[in-house]
């Protein structure tokens, strides 16, 4: 009975740091898994983890931000200088220009979800 007990209690704990260690995103192609760590790096913190966006930021995943009307080059120079407001400040010395493209991969991925 001990025993059964000390094992109830080894799983719950196991279950437990498992849902805390999960990330909120889905399973996403091995190609993206760059684009998606940079992402999380330079923009989640205003852009929230999977670019729907936190406050007063816009959401990426919105139809504005789809290819058709908002490129990639107008995402990378949103992301080089900045937005025209100002109001999203440059992050050029946060990305190298690779790392740039794949994160337009990215969101251009989250846009389809
Ligand atoms: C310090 C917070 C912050 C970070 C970091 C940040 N953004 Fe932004 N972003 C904003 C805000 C605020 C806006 C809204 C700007 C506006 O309305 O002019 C914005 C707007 C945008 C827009 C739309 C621009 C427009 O003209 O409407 C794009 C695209 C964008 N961000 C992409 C990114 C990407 C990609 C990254 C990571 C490389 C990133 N942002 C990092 C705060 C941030």
């Amino acid at each position: 009975m001990k025993y059964f007990c000390f094992q109830i209690i080894v799983l719950s704990l196991l279950l437990v740091s498992c849902s805390a260690t999960a990330k909120p995103d889905k399973v996403i192609p091995d190609e993206l898994k760059e684009g998606q760590k940079q992402f999380q790096r330079v923009c989640a913190s205003c852009h929230g983890p999977e670019g729907i966006g936190r406050g007063k930021t816009p959401k990426l995943i919105q139809k504005k931000f789809f290819m058709e009307s908002f490129s990639n080059e107008e995402i990378t120079t949103t992301i080089l200088k900045g937005s025209k407001s100002r109001k999203m400040p440059p992050q050029k010395r946060r990305v190298k220009e690779g790392e740039i493209k794949e994160i337009i991969k990215y969101i251009r991925y989250l846009q389809t979800q």
